[in-house]
């Protein structure tokens, strides 16, 4: 086993800050967690998981032992007549495999092309964008209890999905709730993509693209180039600019809530939800603040999207917490409402 010590964190999480992890242990499959569980220095001290570091914010260098998650490989499960079910290993680039799903031409993840991280982080978050969530298209996922070195097998179920949400975000706690959070590393996911193949178009921004260029049947590919051309618009690249994606989940109020803020803010961009509550477009409440291209230090609200934060060069993530707390204080003391962020602050 090859224990890295001291290793620059700053290649490895999207915000681009500079941190360190103190030590570093690549996983390339179970094995590898097997050996670092029955080490006798770091077998029972406590374990960071780190993916893509596309949700993450650090806040200094890392002292829990990082594991960084490498496990490769992208393969065809089923192709059976009412789906295809594909499997990769949790360290492929989310957007490489989506990619490769569509050369294989395996229609139904094109909606989440271009999502920053890994394959592994996708489930933890449950990733979604322009009428699509990973939950939609999750078969199961194989993990590893990194308290018992126990391999287990997860469906979405068990996952607990939910909207940016899943059991691997929660704590188990004394009380019995049930969670994963800081105890399972993903190991590989399973996607199941239904058969016929249904576009997904009803986003306000695809219904845009239908119009503009007059195809009102695109096909997969057709629309992961929408996606990609829409997300290239008004979402930074964190190649060039560092930042974590949205910053904040889109809160949700009651229907009693919603109509007081209209009578007080009648343009708030708010979309009704099946089960009765009214989601509002956190990005939209950030922007009626005034945070459009303000700053704290280095880090900055985007200027084409209030929803993101970003890293102006050089940025800590202290600064990018006081300019996340400072943006929640406005958003409430105008609106009433908390926004909770979606990074997770290391
Ligand atoms: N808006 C503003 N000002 C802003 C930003 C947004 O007025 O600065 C308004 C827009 O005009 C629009 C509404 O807010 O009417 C919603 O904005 P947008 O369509 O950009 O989507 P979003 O709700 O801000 C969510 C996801 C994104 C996902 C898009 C598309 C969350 C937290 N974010 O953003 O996910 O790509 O929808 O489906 O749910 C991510 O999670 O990292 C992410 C990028």
């Amino acid at each position: 086993m090859i224990v890295e010590q001291n290793v620059p964190l700053q290649p490895h999480n999207s915000f681009g800050i500079v941190a360190k992890a103190r030590a570093l242990v690549r996983v390339r499959g179970e094995a590898d967690i097997q050996q670092v569980l029955r080490d006798r220095e770091y077998g029972t001290v406590p374990k960071f998981v780190l993916g893509g570091g596309s949700n993450i914010v650090l806040t200094g260098d890392v002292k829990p032992l990082v594991l960084k998650v490498e496990v490769m490989g992208r393969r065809l499960v089923d192709d059976g007549p009412k789906a295809v079910v594909l499997e990769a290993g949790a360290g492929e680039n989310w957007h490489e495999f989506v990619t490769w799903t569509l050369e294989q031409g395996h229609a139904g993840l094109e909606n989440l092309a271009l999502i920053p991280g890994t394959v592994g982080a996708s489930p933890v978050q449950n990733v979604g964008a322009y009428g699509v969530e990973l939950q939609d298209r999750f078969e199961s996922l194989d993990a590893i209890d990194l308290v018992t070195g126990k391999s287990f097998t997860l469906d979405a179920a068990q996952c607990a999905f939910g909207y940016r949400d899943s059991v691997f975000k929660h704590v188990a706690s004394k009380d019995g709730d049930f969670g994963l959070g800081g105890r399972a590393l993903i190991v590989r996911v399973r996607f199941r993509l239904p058969k016929p193949w249904k576009p997904v178009l009803g986003y306000v921004d695809l219904q845009r693209k239908i119009q503009e260029t007059g195809i009102r049947e695109p096909d997969a590919r057709q629309i992961y180039d929408w996606v990609c051309a829409v997300r290239g618009a008004k979402l930074p690249d964190p190649r060039i600019i560092g930042n974590a994606g949205s910053f904040f989940k889109n809160p949700t109020v009651t229907p009693e809530q919603c109509q007081d803020i209209i009578a007080r803010e009648p343009n708030i961009v708010h979309y009704p939800l099946p089960d009765g509550t009214v989601k509002l477009a956190a990005g939209w409440l950030i922007d009626a603040c005034g945070w459009k291209g303000k700053s704290v230090g280095n880090a900055g609200v985007y200027e084409k999207q209030a929803l993101v934060l970003v890293n102006r060069g050089g940025a800590t993530g202290g600064e990018v917490v006081t300019l996340a707390r400072a943006i929640q204080t406005s958003v409430y003391e105008r609106f009433g409402i908390r926004l909770e962020p979606e990074p997770v602050v290391v």
